[in-house]
């Protein structure tokens, strides 16, 4: 699948974008501040996720406009399709999108559509920064080839939020304990379900990684993925999420009550697993080199893709957002070489000569672009 071109107007400092993209490589070049994260961001935006930079909606309109408008088509070899995405100041909790001319509620229903798989530099320390940051990973990357994981991923937050809220509520003597029974019940199931779906996924994730990781260490490292979960001892072929497994979630959070409201939040739980990556025998969160974890959230991103690609039979657009910079040539070259048959949009400040002269470079200044 890949974008065939990109219209954007008053989204941050975009204006009267119109991109004929090339259904390979896309170099979008330009100084610091110039646009180049927005464009990517509102590509984003189209595939039906929030913000990867977490900004507000407001912040997502430009200072001076009334309105942004998004405008995308892809296709692949069957058909064409096309995104429309606006949404103005003046009504911010109403965003128009339409898919094919046909008006959709939410955002989140664009999702599974255009599928793109975007990296950052942030992303580059997964393996070494917070489990949060790992659960969301692996969240997204399930919940896209799962479109209905999404829907249970918020109906578990809403409960731990209410948990929690009640929690406290019990510790200052305003609750009692047993108005958590109706909670816990709920969030056994759907904590059993999440359990199911991101082991499912790592295991996934380890084979890929697994084999790219021993190719981009020329076989001298291997990398092993395992899913921590702080409920259940061992996860294989177990699927019971409405039976057994929530039996046990359900014992685990009754007996960590006390714990819990001592803590005024939920102790154990989905919201607390983590993807654990191991190299050679050794936790790549203590022990991992830069280079090492580096090489590790390269190989998480492709696998990503690679995944999305047998579970979708469609290649999604990959958004690589000025991280080929804060790579080395070897591993620079590693990256394009495995995404060489997907469309892929590279952002950057210098000229990146393509090999072959393959692909198309926009120039971007002001948020407009430029020809040079
Ligand atoms: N809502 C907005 N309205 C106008 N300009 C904005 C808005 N939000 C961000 N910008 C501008 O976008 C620019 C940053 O764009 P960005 O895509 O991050 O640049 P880069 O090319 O470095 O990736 C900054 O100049 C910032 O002021
Ligand atoms: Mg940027």
């Amino acid at each position: 699948m890949f974008i065939s071109n990109i219209k954007i107007d008053g989204f941050k400092n975009l204006s009267n974008v119109n991109i004929e993209a090339d259904e390979n490589i896309n170099v979008i070049c330009g100084d610091n501040a110039q646009g180049k994260t927005n464009l990517i961001e509102s590509i984003w935006l189209c595939s039906g996720l929030r913000s990867f930079r977490n900004s507000k909606d407001k912040d997502l309109i430009n200072l001076n406009k009334q309105s942004f408008n998004i405008n995308i088509s892809f296709e692949n070899n069957f058909r064409k399709q096309i995104i429309e995405y606006s949404l103005s100041k003046l009504n911010l909790k109403d965003k128009h999108i339409k898919l094919n001319g046909v008006s959709l509620k939410n955002p989140s229903d664009l999702f599974g559509n255009l599928c793109c798989v975007v990296f950052t530099p942030e992303d580059l320390l997964i393996s070494k920064g917070s489990p949060e940051n790992r659960r969301k990973f692996i969240d997204i990357c399930a919940s896209q080839i799962k479109n209905s994981y999404r829907k249970v991923l918020s109906q578990y937050d809403e409960i731990l939020t209410q948990r929690n809220f009640l929690l406290k509520n019990i510790g200052i003597g305003k609750s009692s304990i047993e108005e958590l029974d109706v909670w816990d019940e709920q969030m056994s199931r759907l904590g059993s379900y999440i359990s199911v779906i991101r082991y499912a996924y790592t295991k996934k994730l380890n084979i890929f990684s697994g084999r790219l990781y021993n190719e981009i260490s020329q076989s001298k490292e291997k990398l092993e993925i395992f899913y921590e979960s702080s409920v259940f001892d061992n996860l294989e072929n177990r699927s019971d999420y409405n039976g057994e497994m929530a039996n046990e979630y359900l014992l685990k959070l009754k007996n960590s009550r006390h714990e819990d409201i001592k803590a005024g939040f939920t102790t154990i739980g989905v919201q607390r697993d983590d993807l654990i990556s191991v190299i050679n025998g050794l936790n790549c969160r203590e022990f991992g080199s830069q280079g090492q974890c580096r090489s590790v959230a390269l190989v998480f991103k492709i696998a990503q893709a690679y995944i999305l690609f047998e579970e979708t039979k469609e290649t999604p657009c990959i958004l690589l957002d000025d991280v080929l910079s804060e790579l080395d040539s070897k591993r620079q070259h590693f990256v394009l070489s495995r995404i060489s048959d997907m469309q892929v949009f590279i952002t950057c400040c210098e000229d990146i000569k393509l090999k072959g002269n393959k692909g198309k470079t926009f120039y971007i200044k002001d948020g407009k672009i430029i020809n040079r």
